[in-house]
């Protein structure tokens, strides 16, 4: 298989920062990250320190994005913040489709799709999640759960709208747990969707696959050794600068 130039490591840092925690943990990344030139290396923050990531990490090698968007342009939608607002602040990359906001918010695979496109249109990378919990991994399900939740798009917008393009594989038993899946179900569940979106593709504009789901600084560097996969999505580790650190130094090394 092609070596990629970069690896990925994308922080998620979900409803947790302050003004004042953001504050120390930008700067100490910006201090500790900079020598990382062969990562690709993008915090997602909450809405309203999107100025804060903006103002500490602009000029750096660390991008920042946001956790969600609207799936309309604009209008009478109340507590919604779209994508121009999000490409405003010169964020890179925005997530949809996380379990934790399908689940608590019920949001429909053709929302999914729609804000997925919304972020291409607005020139931003979308990553989106996709996995099963652990019913539908005993069951044995898991191919055709994530099949569903990547086919809508297809089926909405067509192949090419991947390109440029990440999916995080993140199966939701494994996501704020003690530990990851194995490299056998990772490295299935991987080349399954690289066959599913199946896009002739450059090196500019293929499709990056992550892996999330506990990810941490002792098993990163194996989870990014392991065929088929891009990089990492961290929950939990993106909040603490040592271990986001030890994770970027150990896949840089890959
Ligand atoms: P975790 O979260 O790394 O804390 O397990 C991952 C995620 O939800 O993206």
């Amino acid at each position: 298989m092609k070596k990629k130039s970069k690896k990925i490591v994308i922080g998620n840092m979900k409803m947790h920062g302050s003004l004042a925690f953001n504050e120390d943990h930008f700067k100490n990344l910006l201090q500790k990250l900079n020598t990382f030139n062969n990562l690709e290396i993008t915090l997602c923050v909450p809405y309203p320190y999107l100025f804060q990531a903006q103002k500490i990490l602009t000029g750096s090698n660390i991008n920042w994005g946001c956790q969600n968007v609207a799936k309309e342009p604009e209008g009478p939608y109340t507590g919604e913040v779209s994508a121009s607002m999000i490409k405003d602040f010169q964020s890179k990359l925005i997530i949809v489709g996380h379990s934790e906001r399908n689940t608590a918010y019920c949001e429909s695979d053709e929302n999914i799709a729609e804000k997925f496109n919304m972020i291409k249109k607005h020139n931003m990378t979308p990553l989106l999640c996709v996995g099963e919990n652990l019913n539908e991994r005993e069951a044995g399900i898991m191919e055709k759960v994530v099949a569903e939740q990547i086919k809508t798009i297809l089926d909405m917008y067509g192949s090419d709208i991947f390109k440029g393009s990440i999916v995080a594989y993140e199966p939701i038993w494994a996501i704020g747990s003690d530990s990851a899946a194995s490299p056998n179900q990772i490295e299935k569940m991987c080349d399954f969707i690289k066959q599913l979106i199946n896009i002739n593709s450059t090196d500019n504009d293929e499709v990056n696959i992550v892996y999330g789901g506990s990810v941490n600084a002792k098993n990163a560097v194996q989870l990014c050794e392991i065929n088929g996969v891009d990089g990492v999505l961290m929950g939990r580790s993106s909040l603490n600068t040592n271990e986001f650190y030890e994770i970027c130094n150990g896949i840089s090394k890959i």
